[in-house]
């Protein structure tokens, strides 16, 4: 059988970096070829290059076994190549058939035929059961449609190979489903995908074959019937990988962090938390568990300083801190890793070394008699550096210039080496592989061992149950439950989660 796409020999440095070195990969007609590696492995630099973003410094890429240069994204398009970017690149303001219609060569002589792009998106949908309305904004269907809109974006160009650039980080376990479900649709119909991911438990649910990368080059290629996730993992990290997190049984001590019938409006200033009530303990984790949009990101922003509470109190150490502005909170003791890191978590611009002091630059070592000490600073930078595995040349290196996971490794490393009495951490691995996920995990752990009280909201089961002591779950703006962490089971949770057994009034 015949490759669609085939690359051989693929190089490409960046200043500092090689980010390919020498990479061979295939795709075969219909097949869900997954590109495994942890964050900086090089997948995203080998996509750019197979969608004509990047020239590589050497190598050969063929379309149906013949050679194509790809010098752009339209040459790619041309072959049928189409990407979905980790990022998506879709204008909030417009409707889905606007932003198809975007940038399109067909449309060159002015005649802007929407009706009929309409039609065409509808079919493409409903073809691939994407259900996709074309006549709704962007800006008003949730992410895991946005995706989609990116991907019959794709079709409408007619792409037949697809690249999927990390599309499971940004969805909910159901829109996952949701995504796979998808995918497999369109193989059938002979679309072949490259889906990249670090994600083990995916690539063994959904590839056909798996091909890992690690620091640049192809580890090698398996199929999920060959292999398992403590080998995947392996493979990824080049050594092997605890994948429990190993912890005692807590020894919780006095409250850090008292929540009193707290209340708080949503954006769209609905009521999003309707009167919760809990505490924290030093020495202990308490996980929330929750389906996305009951409410936790309200609470953790009314908690961390940046969004206003209707009523309730919160009480951090003996201090009244309801509906105090961040710094003062961060003062008293908190440390706060957000879920929105480009937003609240990073100063995109600066440099790294910068970011891990962004709380504590004022204060010794780093800051002393208003004179920052750009010595003390830089050794710091280069242990959180070395210890967190923030992938990068240089400690000055801008922020933005980092990928997603070695941002959020940053905000990550600089929050766990801070000396405080809370850590409200917020899907604190959320698209980190496993080895990093590994050390967060530790970490989080030896913080709540040192007398820490930790808040950990997170999106992942797993997750919640494999750190938490205690785990209190939100549902409808309310929690409904605490449960003991070895009391309970996934499917309870889940149920919980779910709403079983309880009446909320609306
Ligand atoms: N435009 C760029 N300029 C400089 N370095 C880059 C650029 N893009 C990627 N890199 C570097 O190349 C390496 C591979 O990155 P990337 O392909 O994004 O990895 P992955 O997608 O596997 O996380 C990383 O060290 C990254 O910092
Ligand atoms: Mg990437």
């Amino acid at each position: 059988m015949t490759n669609v796409l085939e690359v051989k020999g693929i190089t490409k440095h960046f200043p500092g970096v090689l980010a390919n070195d020498h990479v061979d990969f295939d795709l075969k007609k219909g097949e869900i070829h997954a590109l495994l590696g942890e964050n900086g492995a090089g997948k995203t630099t080998l996509m750019n290059i197979l969608y004509g973003l990047y020239k590589p410094d050497s190598g050969e890429i063929f379309k149906n076994g013949e050679p194509v240069v790809l010098n752009s994204p339209k040459d790619a398009i041309a072959i049928g190549i189409g990407m979905v970017h980790q990022h998506f690149m879709l204008i909030p303001v417009f409707t889905v058939t606007e932003n198809i219609m975007l940038g399109d060569e067909s449309i060159k002589n002015g005649v802007l035929d929407r009706r009929g792009v309409s039609a065409k998106v509808l079919e493409l949908s409903q073809k691939y059961g994407l259900e996709i309305d074309p006549e709704v904004h962007v800006e008003d269907i949730p992410v895991g449609v946005q995706q989609r809109v990116e991907i019959v974006k794709t079709l409408y160009r007619r792409a037949e190979i697809l690249i999927l650039d990390e599309p499971t980080a940004v969805l909910t376990p159901q829109e996952v489903d949701d995504l796979f479900r998808i995918m497999r649709e369109l193989t059938s119909q002979g679309v072949s995908i490259i889906f990249i991911t670090h994600k083990l438990k995916e690539v063994l649910a959904i590839a056909d074959r798996i091909t890992v990368m690690r620091a640049g080059q192809v580890v090698g290629t398996v199929t999920p019937n060959e292999t398992d996730e403590p080998h995947l993992a392996a493979m990824m990290v080049g050594r092997e990988v605890i994948l429990n997190v190993e912890k005692e049984p807590a020894k919780p001590t006095e409250e850090i962090l008292t929540v009193n019938d707290l209340h708080v409006l949503d954006q769209r200033g609905l009521e999003a938390v309707r009167g919760v009530s809990f505490s924290v303990r030093a020495g202990e984790i308490l996980g929330i568990a929750g389906v996305q949009g009951n409410g936790q990101p309200e609470l953790v922003e009314s908690l961390t300083g940046l969004r206003q509470s209707m009523s309730g109190h919160v009480t951090l150490m003996g201090n009244d801190v309801t509906n105090r502005p961040p710094r003062p909170i961060i003062e008293i003791g908190m440390s706060h890793i957000p879920e929105d890191r480009q937003r609240h978590g990073l100063v995109l611009s600066y440099p790294i070394a910068d970011n891990l002091v962004l709380c504590t630059y004022y204060l010794p070592p780093f800051g002393v008699k208003f004179v920052i000490q750009n010595k003390a600073i830089d050794e710091y930078a280069r242990k959180l550096i070395t210890d967190f595995d923030i992938r990068t040349p240089s400690p000055y290196m801008p922020t933005s210039n980092l990928s997603g996971g070695n941002q959020q490794k940053v905000i990550v490393a600089r929050e766990l080496s801070r000396s405080v009495r809370l850590l409200i951490a917020n899907q604190p691995t959320r698209g980190l592989d496993v080895g990093s996920i590994e050390y967060i995990h530790k970490q989080i752990v030896s913080m709540r061992d040192k007398g820490v009280a930790v808040l950990l909201i997170s999106a992942e089961l797993d997750e919640i149950m494999s750190l938490a002591d205690r785990i209190a779950v939100m549902y409808q703006g309310k929690i409904v439950d605490v449960l003991d962490a070895d009391k309970t089971t996934k499917s309870e949770l889940g149920l919980k989660m779910a709403g079983a057994g309880v009446s909320v009034t609306p």
